[in-house]
């Protein structure tokens, strides 16, 4: 077994352990992939200030999300088809998030369903839904959430369209995949992903299939979110559906200050800046790059959440540092769980919090819950409204 101490070790076996065309869905942004890769990149345009001779002894990642206890402030992100990238590998991220700590966020688009991760865990998770048009259907997905004893429900807002990934297109991306001989090839050099596949019933949107009239295509993610997600969104049912919910509500997907003002509006507990990982929008900004001017609109009024291009401990303590109360990681989860299954998402977590506990030692700080931008190094017309 290869020694893993960075994300990007979990990311080399990864792509060697998991079929090409699930790879290529975590690992795409849409278009020309600008703001999926920019999200990465701007955190290197932020520098810490070393600081020496101060205790740096007794220090805590403990805070909280939402109102609920966190070992450190990084939650997992909701992603689709997570139980494509390992065999019930929602069931098995959900696991380690609960025996580290933090929060796990399941997915609409999961493979597990919301019964199957609920049967499988003790602490609660958070459950993540897109603005569906199907009112009848949101209704019940909601009340499975409760029903399973979800602690948060994020509700997904910047995913009336789908930005177009060329990869899946091309790969003919499908849930379970469909055996052309381009899949069966390269199925054939990942026989352990597919012997633990075959092991198990789960290898469909178990959320959607068999609950969600008139899908043609169960399958198809495309076709799925062509039929199902709602063009005409607004903010009166953005509040329609904060309104289903009795527990915190995480709007994610705000990258503006005026829609930073409209989810306080709503009544949101709490918003995610993030740009779906650059899978939408192609050419936007980086959320790291647009969190001070949101924290400047509404950070005194509703909780500020990060996500979009955390792959270290280090990028964790620089959206902290600059005021976020959380953070979310998808990718370098996903990497966990595609290298090694569950003990890979645990190894994640061991890695991103290492890095955060030691860097924010030699930056002379003992405690995540009180962090400020002194530690950081801004250039100038970093921050972007
Ligand atoms: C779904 O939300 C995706 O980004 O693929």
């Amino acid at each position: 077994m290869p020694v893993i101490t960075e994300i990007a070790d979990l990311k080399r076996l990864y792509r060697r352990r998991v079929p090409r065309m699930f790879y290529d869905y975590a690992e795409s942004g849409s278009w020309t992939e600008q703001t999926f890769r920019e999200n990465t990149s701007d955190f290197d345009q932020l520098y810490f200030r070393q600081r020496i001779a101060v205790d740096m002894a007794g220090r805590s990642t403990a805070s909280q999300m939402v109102g609920q206890d966190v070992a450190m402030p990084v939650a997992l992100a909701p992603v689709g088809l997570t139980g494509m990238q390992s065999a019930d590998g929602e069931i098995k991220a959900a696991r380690a998030a609960e025996t580290f700590g933090v929060p796990f966020t399941l997915s609409t688009l999961s493979i597990c369903s919301i019964e199957d991760v609920a049967e499988h865990t003790s602490a609660p998770f958070w459950f993540q839904v897109y603005t569906l048009r199907d009112d009848d259907f949101m209704r019940r997905l909601i009340d499975r959430a409760k029903e399973a004893n979800c602690s948060a429900l994020v509700i997904t807002v910047d995913l009336q369209i789908m930005g177009q990934r060329h990869r899946d297109i091309k790969n003919g991306l499908s849930a379970p995949p469909k055996l052309t001989p381009a899949t069966l090839l390269n199925l054939a050099t990942k026989w352990r992903w597919g012997l633990e596949m075959l092991g198990t019933k789960r290898r469909e949107f178990r959320n959607v299939v068999g609950h969600a009239k008139g899908v043609t295509d169960p399958g198809s993610l495309a076709s799925w979110t062509a039929e199902a997600f709602d063009p005409s969104l607004n903010w009166a049912r953005i509040k329609e559906f904060r309104d289903m919910w009795d527990g915190p509500v995480i709007i994610k997907g705000v990258m503006d200050p005026r829609d930073a003002r409209e989810a306080l509006n709503v009544g949101a507990d709490a918003i995610v800046v993030s740009n779906h990982g650059g899978r939408q929008l192609d050419g936007t900004l980086s959320s790291i790059r647009v969190l001070p001017k949101i924290l400047d609109a509404v950070g005194d009024k509703i909780e500020v959440h990060l996500d979009s291009g955390i792959r270290s401990g280090q990028d964790v303590l620089k959206a902290l540092a600059l005021g976020a109360k959380g953070t979310y990681i998808g990718r370098a989860f996903v990497y966990g769980l595609g290298a090694m299954g569950e003990a890979g998402v645990t190894r994640a977590l061991e890695v991103i919090h290492k890095e955060l506990d030691t860097t924010m030692a030699l930056c002379g700080r003992r405690d995540v819950t009180t962090l400020d931008p002194d530690i950081l190094v801004v250039p100038d017309g970093f921050a972007v409204a």
